[in-house]
C-alpha cells in the first residue's frame, strides 16, 4: 500500500514549492514557509490519492500527520488546572492552572509552581513511572483539596493534572457528620430510658410516685426518639423525590388554615394566635399538599415556640413578581444572632440545643423545610433582628394553569 506514482510526487513538490514562494513573497518567516511546504505536500498527496480512486486502507500508517493543532487553547478550555512539564520545567500552564497557582508558573521549576511537599516529591523524580493520584490540601485556598495525577506523554513530557475534590470531600464530610449526629441524638434519650429501666428493675418495690416519675421521663424520651426517627424518614423521603416536580394545583390558604388547626394546642400553650393575611389574590401553586402542610407547620411551630409568649404569629402571602408567591412567617420573639443564620437549615443545627429539646425540637425542622421548598422549585430566606423577631420567607412558583 502507500504506492505513489512519480507523477503524484512531482505534483506534490510543485504545490509545496509554490506555497513556499508565495509565503516568502508575502514576507512570512522561514518557519512558516517550511510549515507551508508540509501542508502543501500533504494536500497534494491527498488530492491525487483521492483522484486516482485508491481505496482508503484502515491499517495503513499515515504518511504525513495532519497539521498540528495548537495545544494552548485546548488546554485553556479544560476546567481542571493542567501543566505540561518537560524535565522539571513548566512549558505550558492552562488558564485554570494560572488562576489557582499564579501567573508566575509559566517556565518555572515545577516544584516552585506547585508549592506542596507531596507534589514536589512526586514531581522531582523525572523518571518515575505513572502512579496513582495523590491528595494535596491547601493549594489555592486553605480548605481546598486537589487530586494530582501525572501522565507521561510519548515524547517524555509529563502532563500534571489537578482535579478539585473540595466538593466531593465536603459531601463526604457532611454524610459522616450526619451519621455521627443522628446516632448521638438517638443515643442520649436511649441511655436515659435504659438507665431508668435499670433502676425500676433493680427496685421493684419503688414507691409509686417515683415509679410514675420515671415512667413519665421514659415516655418523654421515647417520644423524642420517635420524633427524630419520623423526621429522618421524612427527610430521606423528600430527598428521594427531589427530582420529581409536584404538579397538583394546591391552594395555600386551606393548607395554612389546616396548619392553624393542627397547632391549636401549641397556640393555647403559648397564649398566642396565628393571623393569616392574604395580599396575593389567587394562592394556587403546583405542589404536594402533605409536604406543604409539613413545611408551614414546621415554620409556624418554630415561630410559636421560639417567639414571645402572648404575641401573635403572622403568616402573610404576597406576590413576588408575576411568577412567584412569597409566604412570610413572622414572629415577635428574641430573634437569632446573625452568625447562626447561614447554618440554621443544616441538619441538627440549633442555636440553643437545650431550649430546642425542651420544646420537643429535633433540629431537623428547617432542613425539612429547605428540602420541601427546593422540591417545589422554591427557596427560603431567613431574616432576624435580635429583640424584635424573626421572619422566614418562602418563595414558591405560582400555578400557571398548565401542567409543567
Ligand atoms: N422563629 C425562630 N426564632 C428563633 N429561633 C429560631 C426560629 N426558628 C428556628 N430557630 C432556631 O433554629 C434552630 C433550628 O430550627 P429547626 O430546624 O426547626 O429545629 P428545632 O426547632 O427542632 O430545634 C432552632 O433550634 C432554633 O434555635
Ligand atoms: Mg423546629
Amino acid at each position: 500500500m502507500g504506492r505513489y506514482q512519480p507523477k503524484t510526487v512531482l505534483l506534490g513538490l510543485a504545490v509545496a514549492m509554490a506555497a513556499i514562494l508565495l509565503t516568502v513573497a508575502l514576507g512570512a518567516s522561514l518557519l512558516l514557509s517550511v510549515l507551508a511546504l508540509f501542508a502543501g505536500a500533504a494536500s497534494a498527496l491527498f488530492i491525487t490519492r483521492r483522484a486516482s480512486g485508491e481505496a482508503e486502507v484502515a491499517d495503513e500508517a499515515p504518511i504525513i500527520a495532519a497539521p498540528p493543532i495548537e495545544a494552548a487553547p485546548i488546554l485553556d478550555a479544560v476546567e481542571d488546572p493542567l501543566l505540561l512539564v518537560r524535565e522539571r520545567r513548566v512549558v505550558l500552564a492552562n488558564a485554570a492552572a494560572r488562576a489557582v497557582l499564579g501567573e508566575h508558573i509559566a517556565d518555572a521549576d515545577v516544584r516552585l509552581a506547585i508549592r506542596h511537599p507531596a507534589a514536589a516529591e512526586r514531581l522531582a523524580n523525572v523518571a518515575e513511572a505513572e502512579a496513582s493520584g495523590i491528595e494535596l490540601l491547601g493549594i489555592g485556598g486553605s480548605e481546598r483539596r486537589w487530586e494530582m495525577s501525572v501522565a507521561r506523554l510519548p515524547d517524555g513530557a509529563r502532563l500534571v493534572r489537578l482535579t478539585d475534590r473540595s466538593r466531593v470531600h465536603a459531601a463526604e464530610q457532611m454524610r459522616t457528620d450526619f451519621i455521627a449526629n443522628a446516632s448521638h441524638e438517638l443515643r442520649t434519650p436511649l441511655a436515659t430510658v435504659l438507665g431508668f429501666l435499670e433502676t425500676l428493675l433493680d427496685d421493684p418495690d419503688a414507691p409509686p410516685e417515683a415509679r410514675n416519675r420515671f415512667l413519665k421521663i421514659m415516655f418523654d424520651e421515647a417520644t423524642r426518639m420517635r420524633q427524630i426517627v419520623n423526621d429522618l424518614i421524612s427527610l430521606s423521603r423528600i430527598e428521594a423525590e427531589r427530582y420529581t416536580l409536584p404538579t397538583e394545583p394546591v391552594d395555600l390558604l386551606p393548607v395554612l388554615s389546616e396548619v392553624d388547626n393542627t397547632l391549636e394546642n401549641v397556640v393555647k400553650d403559648r397564649k398566642s394566635e396565628i393571623r393569616i393575611e392574604n395580599l396575593a389574590g389567587e394562592t394556587l401553586i403546583p405542589g404536594d399538599p402533605a409536604q406543604l402542610h409539613q413545611l408551614f407547620s414546621n415554620l409556624v411551630a418554630n415561630a410559636l415556640k421560639y417567639g414571645r409568649e402572648g404575641r401573635p404569629v403572622t403568616v402573610r402571602i404576597e406576590n413576588s413578581g408575576p411568577e412567584m408567591l412569597k409566604v412570610d412567617v413572622i414572629d415577635e420573639g428574641e430573634g437569632i444572632a446573625p452568625e447562626h443564620l447561614p447554618r440554621l437549615t443544616e441538619r441538627f443545627y440549633r442555636v440553643d440545643a437545650g431550649r430546642s429539646r425542651s420544646v420537643g425540637g429535633t433540629g431537623l425542622g428547617l432542613a425539612i423545610v429547605k428540602h420541601i421548598a427546593g422540591r417545589h422549585l422554591g427557596r427560603l430566606d431567613i431574616r432576624s433582628t435580635q429583640g424584635i423577631g424573626t421572619t422566614v420567607s418562602v418563595y414558591l412558583p405560582r400555578w400557571t394553569g398548565a401542567l409543567s
